[in-house]
């Protein structure tokens, strides 16, 4: 009886990956914490897919030492743990799960731009020290209030539906031409935006036009009182200018998840200019940390890996060109191929084949400058001399063949 192919899971990953990857046939192994050098290239022997989440590096000597992986998860937001270029040159295939926090984040921000405008959290801290203020100065409903998105993706979309549904009013700003969700406004440029706000909120990716993007010029346009939430990433704010802004009065308040360092661990100590400013509230990076994001993103990553696995699916990896392949007819060889980018593999492959008699009932083959993968699907045959002469052409990179049933 053949043997199984392993997944091991490193890291706590969320238990419903399991019955994924053991549905498509992978006998799952688990380690709660991450691991590193000797304890890492040990688990990685005979491993097929190695599943981690962001405290494992992966890098290019686990690529070097395990010839038995052929892909990786990374049950997490970010790929920086994983050298990808080394897993490319390997034919490791690299996944990952960008969007299956969406929801959280952006939870997170509409009830802080509730929290903002009642100052919940100052109202808070007064009666944990015991002084009762039931003032309603400065307190408001968020009906009825412009809120600001800037960078209208995945996450700033999905709060203007959420801010809608409490009566806000939406506008937006961001470069790309978006399809509004509901009554929610496009505007022209983000001075516009800014200028019209009770509260922005920003949603977009760092990139060299975003870093710095919110510094004391921008406060300045920002109406008096209002409000400034960055859920997004730490570069994106001045935190000095906003500072400043807070303390003046010219922001009513601010809420931040993100900051331009942070500590790499809990339990680390943190500082930044806004622990003086009352009207802030300060989040370490929580945004997308919800326990349903984590059920969420064990579920997509583990279909990732079982559809690469059982069918060669590389939509949606990081580093290998991507082919979305339909399921394989029964009777049907699947030779999955991934190798170096130059002329002549594919003639090789058909000539092969041809002179073996062996007809290819479909074709499919993406690249990249450096790396191509060509999936060419045949009738069953056992010819395995056959097989190895295309896996010895000088090019491969790696090749596997998955059987129809
Ligand atoms: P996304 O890629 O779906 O959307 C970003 C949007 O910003 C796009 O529509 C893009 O066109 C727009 N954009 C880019 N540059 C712009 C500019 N200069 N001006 C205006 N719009 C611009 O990204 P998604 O998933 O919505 O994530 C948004 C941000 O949230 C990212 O920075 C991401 O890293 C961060 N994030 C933070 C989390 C947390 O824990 N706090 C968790 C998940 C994401």
């Amino acid at each position: 009886m053949p043997t199984r192919p392993i997944a091991l899971l490193l890291e706590s990953i969320h238990p419903c990956a399991d019955g994924i990857l053991l549905e498509a046939g992978f006998t799952v192994k688990r380690h709660a914490g991450s691991l590193a050098g000797d304890a890492l290239h040990s688990a990685l022997a005979g491993v097929t897919v190695v599943g981690i989440r962001s405290r494992t590096d992966l890098p290019c000597a686990a690529f070097e030492r395990s010839t038995t992986l052929v892909g990786v998860g990374c049950f997490c937001i970010g790929t920086n743990q994983v050298d990808l270029a080394s897993a490319e040159t390997s034919g490791c295939a690299v996944f990952n799960s960008p969007f299956s926090n969406t929801r959280s984040v952006a939870e997170l921000t509409v009830a802080e731009a509730v929290c903002l405008f009642r100052r919940l959290f100052e109202k808070s801290a007064q009666l944990h020290a015991g002084h009762w203020d039931k003032s309603a100065a400065n307190a408001h409903e968020a009906r009825g209030r412009t809120l600001g998105v800037v960078g209208y993706g995945h996450i700033g979309s999905q709060v203007s539906v959420l801010a809608e549904a409490l009566g806000m009013r939406v506008i937006f700003h961001d470069i790309a031409r978006k399809l509004p969700m509901g009554n929610a406004q496009p505007r022209p440029s983000l001075d516009a935006l800014l200028e019209e706000s009770d509260c922005v909120t920003l949603h977009v990716p760092e990139t060299p036009q975003t870093r710095g993007m919110i510094g004391s010029r921008e406060i300045a346009r920002m109406k008096k009182g209002a409000m400034l939430i960055n859920n997004a990433r730490g570069s994106i704010v001045d935190l000095t200018a906003l500072g400043a802004a807070l303390s003046s009065g010219h922001l009513g308040g601010a809420a931040i998840d993100v900051f331009p360092t942070e500590p790499s661990a809990s339990g680390e100590v943190f500082a930044s200019v806004l622990q003086s400013c009352p009207s802030a509230i300060l989040t370490p990076h929580i945004g997308g940390s919800t326990e349903e994001a984590q059920e969420t993103i064990a579920l997509e990553v583990a279909e990732k890996l079982a559809r690469f696995w059982d069918r060669g699916s590389t939509e949606t990896s990081v580093n290998i060109p991507q082919v979305d392949l339909p399921v394989l007819r029964e009777g049907q060889l699947r030779i999955l191929h991934v190798h170096r980018n130059v002329p002549g593999v594919l003639g090789t492959m058909h000539t092969l084949l041809a002179q073996a008699g062996i007809n290819i009932n479909a074709e499919y083959l993406q690249s990249n400058p450096r790396t191509s993968y060509v999936i060419l699907d045949v009738e069953a045959f056992d010819d395995h001399r056959l097989l190895d002469g295309i896996a010895a052409m000088p090019a491969t990179i790696r090749m596997r063949c998955v059987k129809g049933n």
